[in-house]
């Protein structure tokens, strides 16, 4: 990351605003309902990498720190997403119970959000959100920073840290547009519609808000944008979290790489049952997302003669219960033919959740100690870290460990 030399380290957390775009997702519910019980000490962070011995001398923000808001497209309540988690053993029952008000709360400060263009035929879709995905892009981007503006006085939060966890948008081929500030910003004054994401980062960047893409869609990641949050300062990271089958291939691969195991094949299936999995079923959906779960392996093994396959199927009985099987065939000295078989069982939301807190108290640091652009820190959080880099876990989060070493006061 780049750094101003003005601004020390040495800023105590203030108050910090956590804006999730997706706000009624199952991940946005679980960060809701699980910061609320951290808060409250009725959850432990488990699964949370910044509860670690290394980030304690870091200062970085408390739970009781952190206000929610954000945007949704839906007309569903916060309640019923949470009702379903709870059904699927996901969220605690008791635990809804007692942060009913946190809830509330958050639920109050949910605003309508930006429709992207490719997902006019969302059943449940908040007629609001339909009118802003059919206003000029320009008039977007000012509708969606009133709306962080309003959050950071209404919250008295220092800073506002915007979190995509809304639905993978459909994939697009690169466009021109996307290759500079100048020719992006040329194409929104001429009204040129962009995906919502991108629509979503320039609000956020521009207005000097840290902006977090936990999803494959493209977000912040376009040249243009990244152009922008080095020229306003402000940090960012992305793309796709890495919870379950990625986050194990990337520990797997660096073993066979090591030992000088020729992998032959690797061939991986996911099922999915939740409205994650539902919206992937789309195959402009799925391409995003298989095409960010395909290239961390690719880059690992460093051989295109490699068979590698990553399929996604919806499964709509497992709900928010992820499967996924990796069959690894490989050869070994002498030539002998052997073979690795995983099965990865996981809530995919909680999962998630605790990824969302970390990158959060991240970015607020990052922003408090006036680092920004790319957060190449971060990289073991993602399946296509924007910064680049390897794809090895062990290497990336050695980096953060080093990072959170460099931040200690
Ligand atoms: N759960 C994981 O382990 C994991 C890992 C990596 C990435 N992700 C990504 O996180 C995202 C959220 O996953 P989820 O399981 O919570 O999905 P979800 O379908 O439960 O929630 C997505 C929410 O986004 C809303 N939404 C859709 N378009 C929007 C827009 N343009 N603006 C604002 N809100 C919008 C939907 O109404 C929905 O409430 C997905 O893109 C998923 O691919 C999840």
């Amino acid at each position: 990351m780049t750094k101003t030399s003005s601004k020390q380290a040495e800023g105590a957390p203030g108050r910090v605003g956590l804006w999730l775009v997706g706000a009624r997702g199952a991940v946005a519910t679980c960060v809701a309902y699980g910061i609320a019980g951290l808060r409250r000490g009725l959850v432990a962070p488990v699964g949370l990498a910044t509860e670690a011995s290394e980030f304690q001398a870091v200062g970085l923000a408390p739970f009781e720190a952190l206000a929610l808001g954000g945007h949704d497209v839906c007309l569903r309540g916060l309640t019923q997403s949470a009702g379903e988690l709870v059904r699927n053993n996901i969220l605690p029952s008791d635990l809804v119970t007692a942060t009913a008000s946190d809830a509330a709360a958050y639920e109050s400060r949910i605003r309508p959000g930006l429709l992207d263009s490719a997902d006019v035929g969302l059943a449940d879709l908040h007629p609001a959100s339909a009118e802003l995905g059919s206003l000029p892009p320009r008039e977007q981007i000012a509708r969606l920073q009133r709306d962080f503006d309003n959050f950071k006085r209404e919250t008295g939060v220092e800073r506002v840290i915007v979190v995509n966890v809304a639905s993978t948008e459909a994939f697009r081929e690169p466009r021109a547009e996307w290759r500079t500030l100048e020719a992006f910003e040329a194409a929104l004054d001429s009204g040129v519609a962009q995906p919502a994401s991108s629509i979503y980062a320039y609000a956020s960047l521009s207005a000097g808000h840290p902006y977090i893409n936990f999803t494959p869609s493209l977000g912040a990641s376009l040249p243009a944008l990244r152009e922008l949050a080095r020229r306003r300062k402000v940090p960012h990271c992305g793309n796709d979290g890495k919870t379950g089958e990625t986050l194990v291939k990337t520990v797997l691969a660096p073993l066979f790489v090591a030992r000088r195991l020729r992998v032959l094949s690797w061939q991986g299936y996911n099922m999915l049952g939740n409205r994650d999995g539902e919206n992937l079923a789309d195959p402009l959906h799925r391409e995003a997302k298989l095409r960010s779960k395909d290239d961390a392996l690719r880059s690992l093994l460093n051989d295109p003669s490699v068979h590698t396959k990553v399929g996604i199927d919806y499964v709509p009985s497992l709900r928010d219960w992820k499967t996924a099987f990796d069959y690894i065939h490989f050869e070994g000295f002498l030539g002998a033919q052997m073979s690795l078989q995983f099965t990865w069982h996981g809530s995919d939301s909680a999962l998630a959740a605790p990824l969302v807190i970390d990158l959060v108290r991240l970015a607020d640091l990052a922003a408090r100690v006036g680092e920004f652009g790319e957060m190449h820190h971060t990289a073991a959080f993602f399946k296509s870290p924007i910064g680049g880099g390897t794809h090895d876990f062990h290497a990336q989060f050695e980096r953060l460990r080093e990072y959170a070493a460099s931040h200690a006061r």
